[in-house]
């Protein structure tokens, strides 16, 4: 059949056909991250091909055009003319003068024009990003660019990333790349860490030995923090000025704001292995190699170290236009300070009444200094500590308290809560993880945070400027870790800042990520997978049995699995429905895309019993906080692991008995029942007095069938009894309480915890 053009009502909304426009071209899906405040589709489509023209009338729009070009050359691998005039054909970019919202913009297309009109230069900028996303993420000669009509601006005028460049340092041009990605997520703010105990990063004149000391460390940590092994290695780097420059005027263009943080009065070893006198103890010291925080700091009872830091900020300040300068403020130990008698002296002089207040000091020092310059202060939550520096900007990371405290005393805040916006941490929770520094951040948590505390009242809520994720680089030792570890959670903290907060919708990101991440692979960022990875759910299957059902987000992706063991490649058995559990045994699954595995396999280990997935009732819940999603998870098949805490499998109880009851198909042969238990006395888990196991064939009459009271293995205890000529329908666990925790020993008088999973008949 001859290739027909449909162009009805409906197709054309569908395939965008208008006039004599040629289908052979792809057409952007509209799937915008972050999601805009307001858009609207139109069933029309406007056809960018070689001859469109970008309209563009003052100088920064036409670097903005500029940048639109260099990604479109990527997919069509030609440009746009950029000329002052022009209305057919046109991508047309205004810029108007809205200081009230200078980063909102308009978006309108349709079969002749795209217009976007910025409130500002910046809001065209966005707008242009915004165009960006609407094209198509396949390469070909022309492209279709969806009708839309949109009305967009940010709901937070902060919206960061950080990048830690002391403990690994990173490349001016992976920074340029950094501070691209932001943009193209419509965040504004790159906060460079250049200064900490394990490496000074940024060039000062005035103070040859910081390139030649203080950039520079003997060696570097290799593993985990606690196996406190060094690779032996001499490791170093600094930013030249030029370069810096550089990387600065690169993020204006990009309407990226740079905030340099030089840290005081604590993360300043590597400083001080350059100027020992800078310390209260004089020294010697030595760039750190270990992570960490140092008890050496800068000594504040000398005058030395606020002419010395001058000095340095007197050379930073011309090279970052920012308003606000970082001086960190964080993790500063007082125990130097507690013994020098130059730091004393000066508490006794100022009428300071304990370091805390000596750290005051410090930072207000600093602050009217860098006032007196026309900037303003940004430090972590610690400078509440002692009392805030007048005009200062508190950073809220050791959860959001320091910032519910600063915006109640009238101080701006940047929310940074480790639990949301350390993407140091894990994302999955997968043994295939590289080595992070703990914690557990997948997207969706990233995804539901809410800036805006509760606690706070509408005008103290004006004081949340925004948020930031954070990127410390103690485990993140290079370009593909730290994307890795940087998207797609920067794409989900990019729509919780400026999208509206009812805009919001988990499973609507995770569908537009699916498209976006086509963008990030034109980018070439080596994104974490995670979303899209396999999954696995354990549920009952309706027959009286337990199915494992598997699924994946990924776009095209096929799910291959085993049930030997074995590691599942293309060849092994193709999931089309759930795998029903029918012996003991470990699935394994992984989802392909082009024959290739994407991102972590499932596996999960099953035992097999004939109470798998059969009706169990509880006489007592269990504790909220020790208690899996259901009751199924005592009859699943999964047996609770020694990391009792943490794998939805456990069920625990404090200070009151178990007792459960399962209800088999039919009266029949009992061979066996068990059940485990934990004995960790030092987190106050104690074994049972005694577990009883009995039968009923109705339900109502039951017979004990076995008995245990001993239970002396550190850990886990499995109860295993053997029954013979047993038979009946329902089986009864009781599980003793210890009841309360002895004197002498942790957690004395509590209820003691009494844990338990899989209740197993067999
Ligand atoms: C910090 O994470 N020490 C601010
Ligand atoms: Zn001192």
């Amino acid at each position: 059949m001859k290739k027909t053009l449909l162009c009805l009502a409906s197709a054309a909304a569908l395939w965008g056909c208008s006039g004599s426009q040629q289908t052979s071209a792809p057409k952007g899906k509209v799937s915008i991250i972050p999601m805009p405040a307001s858009i609207s589709e139109k069933a029309d489509s406007f056809l960018l091909d070689k001859q469109t023209v970008i309209v563009a009338t003052n100088e920064s729009d036409k670097k903005t055009a500029a940048l639109f070009n260099a990604w479109l050359k990527e997919l069509t691998g030609y440009e746009l003319a950029i000329k002052d005039q022009g209305d057919k054909n046109a991508i047309v970019l205004h810029t108007g003068k809205d200081t009230t919202n200078a980063e909102g913009y308009t978006l309108n297309s349709d079969h002749n024009t795209v217009t976007i009109n910025g409130n500002s230069n910046s809001g065209t900028f966005y707008g242009v990003q915004t165009l960006i996303q609407l094209l198509p993420v396949e390469k070909a000669n022309a492209m279709y660019i969806p009708g839309v009509s949109i009305t967009d601006a940010p709901r937070f005028a902060y919206r960061g990333l950080h990048l830690d460049v002391s403990r690994h340092f990173f490349s001016v041009e992976f920074v340029k790349k950094y501070i691209d990605l932001l943009a193209m997520h419509k965040m504004n703010t790159f906060h460079w860490h250049l200064t900490d105990d394990q490496g000074w990063r940024i060039e000062i004149k005035k103070y040859p030995r910081l390139q030649e000391i203080s950039s520079k460390r003997k060696e570097t940590m290799a593993g985990r923090y606690a196996d406190n092994k060094y690779d032996g290695k001499p490791y170093g780097g600094y930013y030249t000025q030029e370069q810096v420059k550089e990387v600065v005027q690169y993020a204006a263009d990009h309407f990226v704001t740079v905030i340099p943080e030089i840290e005081m009065p604590g993360h300043a070893l590597a400083a001080l292995a350059a100027f020992p006198n800078l310390g209260c103890t004089g020294g010697p010291y030595e760039t750190g190699t270990h992570w960490g925080v140092y008890d050496d700091v800068y000594c504040a009872g000398n005058d030395s170290v606020f002419l010395f830091l001058q000095d340095v900020l007197d050379e930073v300040l011309p090279l970052f236009p920012s308003k606000y300068i970082h001086i960190g403020g964080d993790e500063c130990p007082k125990v130097r300070w507690q013994k020098c008698p130059k730091c004393q002296a000066r508490m006794k002089k100022e009428g300071l009444k304990d370091e805390h207040a000596l750290q005051s000091y410090f930072v207000q020092r600093m602050e009217k200094y860098l006032n007196s310059k026309g900037r303003q202060i940004i430090g972590w939550d610690e400078i509440l500590e002692g009392g805030l520096a007048p005009n200062a900007t508190v950073m809220s990371w050791r959860g959001i308290e320091g910032g519910i405290t600063a915006a109640q005393q009238k101080h701006d805040v940047i929310m940074t809560p480790g639990e949301f916006c350390y993407f140091d941490h894990y994302q999955s929770k997968s043994p295939n993880e590289p080595l992070a520094i703990g914690g557990f951040l997948p997207v969706n948590k990233v995804y539901s945070y809410e800036p805006v505390p509760t606690e706070l009242n509408a005008d103290q809520a004006k004081y949340i400027k925004g948020a930031q994720a954070n990127l410390w680089s103690e485990y993140i030792g290079n370009n593909d870790y730290m994307e890795y570890m940087v998207y797609p959670r920067a794409c989900a903290l990019s729509e919780v800042l400026w999208s509206p907060k009812d805009k919001r919708n988990y499973d609507n990101f995770v569908e537009r990520l699916k498209v976006h991440v086509k963008r990030l692979e034109l980018k070439k960022v080596n994104y974490a997978k995670h979303v899209f990875e396999v999954k696995g759910a354990v549920t009952e299957n309706g027959k009286g049995g337990v199915h494992v059902t598997l699924s994946s987000q990924l776009e095209g992706g096929k799910i291959f699995f085993t049930t030997d063991s074995t590691a599942p490649t293309p060849q092994s058995t193709p999931y089309t429905q759930p795998i029903s559990i029918t012996h003991a045994g470990t699935i394994r699954a992984q989802v392909f895309s082009d024959g290739k595995p994407f991102g972590n396999e499932f596996s999960q280990t099953f035992i097999f019993h004939k109470g798998m997935g059969k009706k169990i009732t509880l006489a007592a819940a269990a504790d909220k906080s020790h208690s899996p999603a259901s009751n199924f998870a005592m009859v699943d098949g999964i047996e609770g692991l020694a990391s009792y805490d943490d794998d939805g499998q456990w069920f625990g109880f404090k200070g009151i008995n178990m007792e459960a009851v399962v209800e088999l198909d039919s009266i029949q042969d009992i061979h066996g029942v068990g059940i485990n238990t934990v004995n960790l006395k030092s987190d106050w888990i104690y074994p049972p007095k005694q577990v009883v196991f009995s039968v009923s064939d109705d339900g109502k009459t039951y017979k004990e069938v076995y008995k245990q009271t001993a239970f002396t293995q550190q850990g886990i205890n499995k109860v295993r009894g053997k029954l013979q000529q047993v038979r009946g329908r329902f089986v009864k666990v009781q599980m003793q309480n210890f009841g309360k925790i002895p004197a002498g020993a942790e957690g004395a008088g509590n209820g003691a915890w009494l844990f338990a999973d899989e209740f197993i008949i067999d």
